[in-house]
């Protein structure tokens, strides 16, 4: 990785000027309880298929970190996050990874959205024992790494009863259609979960299809799908693909409801797959309609900041840094070993994705929603709680 060319921003919120500070803070750095600022890691995709995901992520991130310099930082110390673009690719979020710990000697990690590049992260930063929080890596693996690995959002054994319950209940379907990317650990195991859970509901599954996410052309496997006749399509992929995946199925005359999870949440879903992209339906962490004070009132905020509505990354994101800082402000010294010990105690933390409790497994327990795509828009239906 050239980390010149991959450094999308670093962003040095409220850094202290001057030369002689600056060389204070290089010399010192890994022991921040001397050093001039708190350095926290991001590694996120900031280009790429999936470049919303980091571009959300960074934005709610960096949102907090203003926030919480204006208050003064931590213990009198600014915060100063260093973001690294990792393209959408696990083996540049592990040479990232590897570069914030060993070189930038960073505290903690922020990110990354994708299961497959936080299980490509998860391994470094538990050696080094550097504390990583995910804001909105689903897969069940990715804290099952080790005791140093926290994420903000739910798993997907939940969303995907989640979804195997609106389909059945909500939707009535009876006969379903699985179409996972089998190269993502968030869309294979999704897909598992959803099945175990719509048998469990009495469904059945009429056939299960694959394919890599990079790919273009669906046509094959959308043929043998619209064979089978199923009346709803479970398609937990992300954005770029689903969106070309909605538009082929119905160029095929296929008609069933398509349903996905978190991973369809961007505003670029709906340039690539347009009105085919009607009569779907997916879960995710938040919902813009949410009318509590807490959501509003980030709504505005991001708004005024980057004059659009944050999705649920930017949120996750959000609640991610805010939960560290939280974490941070407990701990005496601000070592990485004492803001580990901080995370795994985070309890009933109010974010704006929900109440954030640290499980055993450092995981949070969550309600999620689910949202139907209509010309364009992302509209609330229901609440489903664990
Ligand atoms: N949950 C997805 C994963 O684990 C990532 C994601 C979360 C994407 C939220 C979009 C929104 O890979």
């Amino acid at each position: 990785m050239n980390l010149g060319t991959s450094v999308l921003k670093v962003t040095r919120v409220g850094i202290l000027k001057g030369r002689l500070l600056a060389a204070v803070s290089t010399l010192l750095i890994g022991s921040s309880v001397f050093a001039a600022t708190i350095k926290i890691g991001e590694v996120g995709s900031m280009t790429g298929s999936e470049a919303t995901f980091g571009i959300s992520t960074h934005e709610g991130i960096e949102l907090a970190i203003k926030e919480q310099n204006a208050k003064g930082g931590i213990k009198g110390q600014k915060i100063e996050l260093i973001s690294l673009d990792d393209q959408g690719k696990p083996e540049e979020a592990a040479i990232a990874t590897t570069k914030l710990i060993t070189q930038d000697k960073v505290v903690a990690i922020l990110g990354e959205v994708a299961s497959s590049r936080s299980l490509a992260m998860a391994p470094i930063a538990q050696k080094y024992k550097v504390p990583m929080i995910s804001p909105s890596s689903t897969n069940p693996k990715v804290t099952a790494v080790g005791d140093h690995i926290f994420r903000v959002c739910f798993i997907d054994p939940f969303q995907g009863a989640v979804m195997a319950k609106f389909a059945s209940e909500n939707l009535k379907a009876k006969k379903v259609a699985i179409f996972r990317d089998v190269k993502s650990d968030y869309s294979v195991g999704l897909s598992d979960f959803f099945k175990e859970a719509f048998l469990k509901a009495g469904g059945e599954v009429v056939v299960d299809q694959s394919y890599s996410s990079g790919e273009v052309d669906f046509n094959s496997q959308l043929t043998s799908i619209r064979a089978k006749k199923p009346d709803v399509i479970f398609l937990p992929g992300y954005y770029t693909e689903v969106g070309l995946i909605a538009k082929q199925a119905r160029k095929l005359g296929i008609k069933a409801a398509i349903l996905g999870g978190d991973g369809w949440d961007s505003e670029k879903l709906y340039e690539i797959g347009g009105k085919s992209l009607n009569n779907s339906y997916f879960s995710n962490h938040y919902s813009q309609d949410d009318q509590t004070p807490a959501v509003q009132s980030f709504i505005a905020t991001y708004k005024k900041a980057y004059n659009k509505i944050p999705d649920g990354l930017g949120a996750l994101g959000y609640d991610a840094a805010r939960v560290l800082f939280a974490a941070m402000e407990t701990t005496k010294t601000g070592s990485t070993a004492e803001v580990q010990g901080a995370l795994a105690k985070t309890k009933d933390f109010q974010g704006v994705t929900g109440k954030i409790t640290m499980d055993e497994m450092r995981n949070a327990t969550k309600s999620a929603v689910v949202l139907e795509v209509k010309d364009g828009k992302f509209l609330y239906k229901t609440t489903i709680n664990p």
